[in-house]
């Protein structure tokens, strides 16, 4: 069965179950993973509770970069407790300050033709590198660890089409922008978007890793780049170079729908506040002014971009109203950097260098004035993500990042003259002390717990029928930062559910948890794409530890949906979205024979309100996901399974 597209072809080759027809579930073999702390104590702990002795993928890597502050101590226990479980069961581990965890798998693991699951949002962007890889949930991870595939259903194959050449001063961001400006946050949701056509050989390795990782921001599954001759001299720059096969779609591809981009059309775009598809072009929002430019996070923070930053600088000094930081991607990045005598002009233009880590982007230091405009080159600009809650955040390309911290006001980067020549390094700086292996046999090593790594919650079976409250009515497109803000007062409470859950939904009401606390159990009312954004758990795990036992929206975001499953909380659609209309908050809502319903393989159930009107809901789930549902989540229906076959 020979397939035509990229992505078709890494999927056959890892296909478990199911097969290749778009919609229908599948499962697939998993190569590698990723964790990231405020996801992976989490994904460790859950890995831990099945009761296996060490990982059976290819590799595994735990990674140290959301939170670097050490404020206490708790995220100085929570880096030693990473440290210490990866060695016991054979993960290798990135230290704190070795780098953003996507740019580091690009520069040191992402393979071509492999399948890579990790439980961070922005794992599409190993797609760069010619792999198909995947955003999931911390307890996906865990069961990739454990050797389990991974259940999606079988995406369509959208085929971008790239024809011309970049103009100076614009860059891949700006590619991915555009494409965000075309379809909006729901345009991929069920696809994998494959970048075709002669304008991906002008595309470096470290572009099309940008634009892999912003696909994130579309909804789509993944981002899938061939593996051809760019990327065989990046794995050679990273001494990689046997590690490369050639992987391209065949001529006679067939694509679900194709889009074309003509890349010398393009112009410096912005995303303005406060959605990453609310893009227009630099040039219509020129003369703002900007409090501060930050150049960094996995979308934009790689040798090249640092490079532009760097060079663009050269001979000019930062603007005095702006406060300009770099927060480079990796260590290889700033040593490269350094070497390159690039941080020289960073530095004496009056630039901000911070350690190699997301920071920022979550919120972690560098929060912009109020009201203020921030200028980043990163992945998100949702409502209060930079730590201030009247933030005003735009995502822009290094170019604009630059041109607007000279000027001090949002500034079209083609204005600065000139474009630097760029040049791609034929050898990168390889130092890999950074990552530590885990030894031969992890069995003897101890697990180092602090006190703020508390066990997790046990859930119970679904009952019969269900008996529920709307705790919470919400509106359309609420993200994960919604659900479970993060920042620095909450990031170290990752490994902690207890202390974590009295933050649920505090972004939208503050006292959530406090009324939470008084009953239940809950459902909460949402609109669409209900959960986009990241991948986090805890936006499910909390909410079911305070009683939440189903969500009835008009759509759910993918990640999210899987999420709830895992944690026990039945996703439901409303057939009808008008009902929406219907409900509100502290009304009961009575589902009989919900247990049965899932267990017969039922698509929708009828939803008694109590003013004796009814709804239909939806229950897309396959048949592995009813019966986790039923079971109360994965980890009930995993531990189950490896019961029963040992
Ligand atoms: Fe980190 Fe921001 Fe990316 S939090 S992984 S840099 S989206």
């Amino acid at each position: 069965m020979a397939q035509g597209t990229v992505t078709e072809k890494i999927i056959e080759r890892h296909l478990v179950e199911g097969e290749l027809k778009p919609g229908t579930p599948i499962a697939i073999k998993i190569d590698q993973t990723l964790t990231q702390d405020a996801t992976g104590t989490m994904a460790y702990l859950e890995f831990e509770a099945i009761g296996i002795d060490r990982v059976r993928t290819e590799l595994s890597v735990s990674y140290v970069d959301h939170n670097l502050l050490q404020t206490d101590f708790r995220n100085a226990d929570d880096h030693r407790f990473l440290q210490s479980i990866a060695a016991r069961f054979g993960i290798h581990f990135s230290r704190p300050g070795n780098g953003i965890c996507h740019q580091v798998h690009l520069e040191r693991f992402a393979r071509p033709g492999k399948t890579l699951l990790g439980s961070d949002s922005h794992t599409p962007t190993a797609g760069g590198c010619g792999m198909l890889a995947i955003g999931a949930g911390g307890m996906d991870v865990a069961l990739a660890m454990a050797g389990q595939p991974f259940h999606l259903r079988m995406p369509e194959v959208v085929g971008i089409h790239l024809t011309g050449k970049l103009s100076p001063w614009v860059s891949a961001k700006d590619v991915i922008l555009e494409l965000l400006r075309r379809l909006s946050v729901k345009g991929g949701i069920g696809k994998v978007m494959e970048y075709f056509g002669p304008g991906v050989k002008t595309l470096s390795v470290p572009d099309r890793a940008a634009i892999a990782n912003l696909g994130t921001e579309l909804g789509a599954t993944s981002t899938v780049f061939p593996s051809d001759e760019i990327t065989l001299k990046f794995l050679k720059a990273q001494k990689r170079e046997d590690q490369w096969e050639e992987l391209i779609s065949e001529p006679d591809a067939q694509y679900s729908e194709v889009i074309e981009i003509d890349l010398s059309t393009l112009e410096p775009m912005a995303a303005c506040p406060s959605s990453p598809d609310n893009v227009v072009k630099v040039k219509e929002l020129e003369g703002k002014p900007v409090a501060q430019v930050i150049v960094g996070s996995c979308a934009n923070s790689s040798f090249r971009d640092i490079q532009v930053v760097s060079k663009a600088l050269h001979g000019k000094f930062i603007h005095q109203d702006v406060s300009f930081e770099i927060n480079p991607g990796s260590r290889q990045v700033l040593e490269m950097a350094e070497k390159e005598g690039l941080l020289r002009d960073l530095i004496h233009a009056g630039a901000r260098i911070h350690q190699s880590g997301c920071l920022g982007c979550i919120g972690m230091g560098q929060a912009p004035p109020t009201d203020a405009i921030s200028l980043r080159t990163f992945t998100r600009n949702f409502p209060g993500r930079s730590g201030t809650k009247p933030d005003q955040v735009y995502l822009v390309s290094p170019e604009t990042a630059v041109a607007s911290a000279i000027h001090g006001k949002i500034t079209d980067p083609r204005s600065l003259g000139e474009a630097p020549e760029l040049v791609e390094p034929d050898e990168y700086i390889i130092n890999d002390s950074g990552i530590i292996p885990p030894p031969e046999d992890g069995s003897k090593v101890e697990i180092v717990r602090g006190p703020n790594i508390k066990p997790l919650p046990q859930f119970d079976p679904l009952p019969e029928d269900l008996e529920l409250e709307v705790i919470l009515k919400v509106g359309d497109n609420i993200t994960t930062d919604h659900i479970m803000p993060a920042g620095s007062k909450i990031l170290p409470l990752r490994s902690n559910c207890p202390a974590i859950s009295e933050y649920c939904y505090s972004a939208v009401d503050a006292d959530f948890a406090k009324r939470a606390k008084t009953g239940g159990p809950w459902v909460v009312i949402g609109g669409e794409n209900y959960g986009q954004g990241s991948s986090r758990e805890h936006a499910a795990l909390a909410p079911r530890y305070l009683g939440v036992r189903a969500k009835l929206v008009k759509g759910f975001a993918r990640i999210h949906k899987a999420n709830l499953i895992n944690f026990g909380i039945i996703p439901l659609v409303l057939k009808d979205p008008n009902d929406y209309d219907h409900l509100e908050q502290g009304m009961k809502l009575s589902i009989k024979g919900i247990r049965s319903a899932l267990l017969e393989g039922k698509d929708e159930i009828e939803i008694l309100l109590d003013n004796g009107k009814t709804v239909q809901a939806v229950m897309e789930l396959s048949d592995r996901d009813r019966d986790i549902l039923v079971k109360g989540g994965l980890l009930n229906w995993v531990k189950e399974k490896v019961q029963s076959s040992t």
